[in-house]
């Protein structure tokens, strides 16, 4: 094997039509039934609604988790409450082959364009209310930039549409004939929701707003207050105001009911300085007030090496005859040479939160001892080109896919051994647990919701200090551990046996929305003031 083994994707890799199965949740045994069968919800006319608010979904767009907690969070909390999702019509909706009939239509507000309201059914009679504005929204690329990566110019515009269509929804039971009891907003871009129901709504309406990455903040000029329909009053420390600027993600802290995070871990430390992103004086107080919690994320049944159709052969918990066949078909696919060693995965959006600068220096001891390594990620043209340069450094043992590519990713999660996650902080963290449900074990750093779903010497290894040499040495505990046969499938067999199920992960969440379902009916009748 002479040849580097990287490929260089750097279009957009189109995710509709893609073979997937549906993403049906069984019923949880807990929930009341209904008579036509386990996995249908029962449609009780006292659930109660909830609209969920997000800029990704894995059935037709994903940059990262975000789009998988999306796709199976609502479904997951399906048959309690009657949970719809709004998204803005991004062009992988538009042209899903899945019908979209307008409901309603929304007037021009500031600079905010007029828009629609569409509807689309999914399979599973999931609803999904899409924000039509194709100037906006129907364009090459994914939910925040272009094809190459770069934000949108104008994604202040595009997320205040998507806030202000939410917030009509919400003020205007009437505009859907859907009256939203509570909503759930999800990172910096649905932010500014919570702040336009405030600023505008006429009742209290329960908001839950989950933080999955703090990093990404959504900071404009002030100039663009007017322009986006904030009020002047609202540019105020304890507002929208950060550092002298506009943050979307601020709007979300300050002004929803609850503020949650994707692990409790990771609910801790963006109450510190190292962790905070200069917010943490923000979210220490919500602490305080009881309005910070951390509900760890699951994983649905879609992730299951049992029946996922992009594995060849399927394999399941001591199958090791199957998995190793899926490792040869990723030495095959990535161009690397026959081995009995480890092998060694990445898959993972190229950014510095990751650590994978440390990987490309990493890879030197995993070459070295005899193991191989694959990676599949895009993002950061530097990280890309250092992970490039990696792989022509050891043709033949390391092999790069610069792209996104779900069905490759899962080959890689089957085939692999260990996958690394050497991230700086890692909010939840959802490759580590479908590594551990496809029998991978992970080589994490203790961080976020790494250290909370990891168990080192158990299902994965840890590391506690974020230097090369800690990581280092964690690796090659990792081939220690590949040649004591007998411990290392022992930890394959508990990682793969211990997954995280949404079924269970949705208890806190639908405990929460009780929680402020009951207290929203206390405050009905509040005028609702501006901070
Ligand atoms: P984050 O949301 O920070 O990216 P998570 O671990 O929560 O991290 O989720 C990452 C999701 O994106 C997983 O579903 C993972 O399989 C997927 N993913 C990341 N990079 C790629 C890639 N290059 N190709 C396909 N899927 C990817
Ligand atoms: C974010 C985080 C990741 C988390 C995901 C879903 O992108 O980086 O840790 O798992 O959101 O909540």
């Amino acid at each position: 094997m002479t040849q580097a083994a990287v490929r260089v994707r750097r279009k957009e890799t189109s995710r509709q039509g893609e073979s997937v199965p549906g993403y049906a949740i069984p019923a949880d045994p807990a929930e009341p039934r209904s008579s036509t069968g386990p996995s249908v919800a029962p449609m009780s006319a006292h659930r109660r609604h909830v609209l969920f608010v997000t800029t990704e979904i894995a059935d037709f767009i994903k940059a990262g988790g975000l789009g998988d907690v999306s796709a199976a969070l609502p479904r997951a909390l399906k048959p309690t409450y009657d949970v719809r999702v709004l998204m803005p019509g991004y062009r992988q909706l538009l042209s899903s082959g899945r019908p979209i009939v307008t409901v309603a239509r929304l007037p021009a507000v500031h600079d905010l364009p007029a828009c629609e309201i569409g509807r689309l059914l999914c399979e599973d009679g999931l609803v999904i209310y899409v924000v039509l504005c194709p100037s906006l929204y129907d364009r090459e690329g994914n939910a925040y930039g272009d094809e190459l990566g770069e934000g949108w110019d104008d994604n202040d515009i595009r997320f205040a549409r998507l806030a202000m269509a939410a917030a009509a929804i919400v003020n205007d039971p009437a505009l859907l004939d859907w009256q939203v009891d509570l909503l759930h907003l999800n990172d910096w871009a649905t932010g500014l929701t919570a702040g336009y129901v405030r600023w505008l709504g006429k009742r209290y309406v329960p908001s839950v707003y989950t933080i999955h990455n703090l990093a990404y903040q959504g900071v404009f000029p002030v100039e663009r207050l007017s322009a986006l329909g904030i009020p002047a009053s609202a540019f105020h420390i304890d507002g929208v105001e950060f550092h002298g600027q506009l943050s979307f993600m601020k709007a979300g802290l300050s002004y929803a009911s609850q503020v949650t995070t994707v692990s409790s871990n990771y609910a801790h430390e963006i109450t510190t300085p190292a962790f905070g992103c200069g917010l943490e004086g923000l979210l220490a107080k919500r602490a305080l007030e009881g309005r910070l919690s951390g509900l760890l994320n699951g994983i649905d049944d879609r992730w299951d090496p049992r029946t996922d159709p992009h594995l060849s052969p399927n394999f399941g918990i001591n199958d090791w005859h199957g998995k190793r066949a899926n490792t040869q078909r990723v030495r095959r696919l990535f161009g690397l040479a026959p081995s009995s060693g480890p092998l060694f995965a990445v898959v993972s959006r190229l950014v510095a939160q990751k650590g994978l600068d440390l990987t490309a220096q990493v890879a030197e001891t995993i070459v070295r001892r005899g193991g191989q390594l694959v990676v599949i990620g895009r993002g950061e043209y530097v990280i890309e080109q250092s992970l490039i340069e990696m792989a022509a450094r050891y043709p033949g043992q390391v092999g790069v896919n610069i792209g996104f590519d779900e069905g490759e990713a899962r080959q890689i999660y089957a085939g692999s051994d260990f996958l690394l996650m050497p991230s700086r902080f890692e909010p939840c963290g959802l490759s580590q647990l479908y590594a551990q449900r496809f029998g991978s074990l992970p080589v994490a750093h203790r961080t976020g919701g790494l250290a909370d779903t990891i168990q080192d010497g158990i299902n994965g290894l840890l590391f506690d200090e974020m230097t090369l040499e800690s990581y280092r040495t964690t690796v090659s505990r990792a081939f220690d551990l590949f040649r004591a046969t007998d411990l290392f499938y022992a930890m394959r067999r508990a990682a793969m046996a211990g997954r995280l199920h949404w079924r269970q992960a949705v208890v806190p969440y639908r405990s929460l929305y009780a929680e402020l379902l009951s207290e929203a009916t206390v405050r009905s009748g509040d005028t609702v003031e501006l901070r």
